[in-house]
């Protein structure tokens, strides 16, 4: 079968460093292009990591275009109390040498989906949805000739992890998520529900050390270090680890298990900001706009995941 075409949207951050290794790892997966977005951290640290990581996996024909600096409304809100000043602390990593592909991802997102066959293209995010929604925006007809979006973001019995509400990733741009699910895009959703059921442990990261390779070190330190955050907010062994979940459902869909809904986002109320509003028991008999992940077979991911990364030399 011929790989799936993907163009993976992310605000690298530990976990989608791990996510980009594991889709760069995997020949079922053609990734097309990177496209950075602020989030985790600022611009230019998201652009920097996704470059170490196609580095890391000796994949620099990937190109990394740069994309939106801030959110489309608000003000950008970053997370360097989880992931740390660099967004990827605890890789022991060298400064990229590859410099950033020109045009800017708002533009690559288009031009690459008006450019590929209706259906050929899928969409992975990984951050906050603001370079996606303007694309959207800018042509809206993507919307229609993608395959689908596959996303980590939102929580609905799970709450939030940025407010009681909010997940992060729809936080940082409730405005962009509302055009994303508005317009008609076939989205497929993992949000906290299910990532806070793929909790990294001790034992579970020192599977990637014991790779003993480049990438497994790296997976390693990177896990360490973003760990320490969760843990101590959740009395976890371990963290949610959210968005390989994203590449993961695209290599092995059976390892998850979920139901379509409609679901709302919120932005407009400051208390609840950036809430996904998932009709789960379908009360308000709107058609489904996102099939909506809540289960995941934990084990199954995470060899997934050090399979993957083994692969890497
Ligand atoms: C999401 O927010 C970020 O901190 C992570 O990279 C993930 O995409 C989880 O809420
Ligand atoms: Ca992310």
């Amino acid at each position: 079968m011929a790989p799936r075409r993907i163009l993976i949207d992310t605000d690298p951050g530990q976990d989608d460093a791990v996510a980009l290794l594991t889709a760069l790892a995997s020949p079922e997966l053609d990734v097309v292009a990177i496209t950075t977005v602020a989030g985790n951290v600022p611009l230019p640290l998201t652009s920097r990591n996704a470059r170490m990581m196609v580095e890391l996996a000796g994949r620099t024909d990937v190109p990394v275009h740069a994309g939106c600096p801030r959110p489309m409304v608000r003000t950008l809100y970053t997370a360097e109390y989880v992931h740390g000043p660099s967004g990827i602390d605890g890789a022991e990593l060298p400064e990229p040498t590859i410099p950033l592909a020109p045009g800017h991802a708002v533009d690559v997102l288009v031009d690459t989906v008006m450019a590929a066959e209706p259906g050929e293209l899928t969409f992975c995010t990984l951050g906050p949805l603001t370079n996606v929604a303007m694309a959207i925006v800018k042509e809206p007809r993507i919307a229609g000739r993608l395959a689908g979006l596959v996303m980590m973001g939102g929580g609905f019995f799970e709450g939030g992890n940025v407010t009681p509400a909010a997940e992060f990733n729809i936080y940082v741009d409730p405005h962009a998520a509302h055009v994303v699910f508005t317009s008609g895009v076939p989205i497929t959703m993992l949000p906290l529900d299910v990532t806070h059921k793929a909790l990294t442990s001790d034992a579970r990261i020192a599977r990637f050390r014991s790779l003993g390779t480049r990438a497994g070190d790296a997976v390693a330190g990177m896990l360490d270090f973003f760990d320490r955050y969760d843990e101590e907010k959740y009395g976890t062994d371990g963290a949610p680890l959210h968005d390989p979940c994203v590449i993961a459902y695209l290599l092995e869909p059976s390892l998850f298990a979920g139901r379509r809904c409609h679901v709302d986002i919120e932005h407009h109320s400051e208390t609840t900001m950036g809430m996904t509003l998932v009709d789960w028991w379908g009360v308000t008999k709107r058609d489904p706009n996102a099939l909506v992940i809540d289960t995941v077979h934990a084990d199954g991911y995470f060899e997934l995941l050090v399979d993957r990364i083994g692969r890497l030399r």
